[in-house]
């Protein structure tokens, strides 16, 4: 095995270090605490385990922690009336609504009620819009979407030099993919992005610097499509039955026949996932940074 491991486990672990001083600075220099409101509707067990995970790293960062529960059956006018709420409240930076909500409420309505400055996941039409629009290089002054963030923090650790290379983005979704291809334009790579109906994706692989797998297919992406040295980012999170009647988490990369040939490989888990996390601390800070009229600062 060749390639380099992104130690997604490091680098989330430095960022909320770096998070949770500069909450810190922020305090000491007069601003309220920053706080992060979170609200589940229903009882899906692996969406309460997320959730959870969120408010115990915004506390670690120093950040308020608002845990909003609402039973399964919650119409939308409730759910759209709790949302009003924190948008309204000074004690709250950032509002994240997990996804998914139950079917009986439009998504779509719910996360464009969330007021812009306060969308720590960068899921507002308006946030979306500015990412679209965004120049190449120019700074993040709004909030994007934590996993495309986080990807694109991993990258500038393992690849410095990302101008002029080769991006393959797998997945047209609007929560990865898309945000993604235009981090990686800001970021001056010749970006294709690849999806179901795509042909010949393993030729296209096969010419990609730069791979960023995220279409929800366990060890979809194989060794052979890789050119060698290349970067790849596996955002893929699949439970796969295992012998012995368990389960286990695999990306949508075959990671041993992957990193037999990359140059670096994120590992699932320890790798995408923790830097997420990370960034939805970042983006509370900066939005607590930005209702305090503080500079808003790369951290
Ligand atoms: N459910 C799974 N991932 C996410 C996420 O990044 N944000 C929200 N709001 N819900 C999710």
């Amino acid at each position: 095995m060749s390639a380099v491991r992104i130690d997604g486990n490091a680098l989330a672990q430095g960022l909320r270090g770096r998070v949770a001083s500069a909450v810190a600075a922020l305090r000491a220099g007069g601003a309220p605490q920053p706080g992060l409101a979170t609200v589940l509707v229903g009882d899906d067990a692996a969406s309460d385990v997320y959730v959870q995970a969120k408010g115990r790293n915004a506390a670690d960062a120093g950040m308020a922690a608002f845990d909003h529960r609402l039973p399964a059956a919650t119409t939308e006018s409730d759910l759209l009336a709790l949302v009003a709420r924190l948008n309204a409240d000074p004690a709250v930076s950032g509002i994240l609504v997990q996804l998914p909500l139950p079917r009986h409420i439009n998504t779509t309505r719910v996360l464009a009620a969330v007021d812009p400055d306060k969308d720590v996941d960068g899921f507002h039409p308006v946030n979306v819009g500015r990412l679209g629009a965004l120049a190449a290089g120019a700074p993040l002054d709004f909030p994007v979407a934590c996993t495309p963030l986080g990807v694109s923090l991993m990258l500038a650790e393992a690849r410095p030099a990302l101008g002029g290379l080769d991006a393959l983005v797998i997945g047209r979704s609007t929560l990865v993919g898309r945000p993604m291809v235009q981090l990686l334009l800001r970021a001056d790579c010749t970006v294709t992005i690849a999806h179901s109906r795509t042909r010949d994706l393993p030729a296209l692989c096969r010419r990609a610097d730069i791979v960023v797998a995220a279409i929800g297919k366990p060890r979809f992406v194989r060794g052979d499509w890789i050119k060698p040295g290349a970067t790849v980012i596996d955002v893929g999170i699949n439970r796969t039955d295992v012998p012995g009647g368990k389960s286990r988490l695999v990306g949508d990369v075959a990671y041993d026949e992957a990193a037999a040939v990359a140059g670096a490989i994120t590992p699932v888990p320890g790798g995408v996932g923790p830097m997420t996390r990370a960034c939805l601390m970042l983006n509370t800070l900066q939005a607590a940074r930005r209702a305090a009229g503080v500079a808003v600062e790369p951290v």
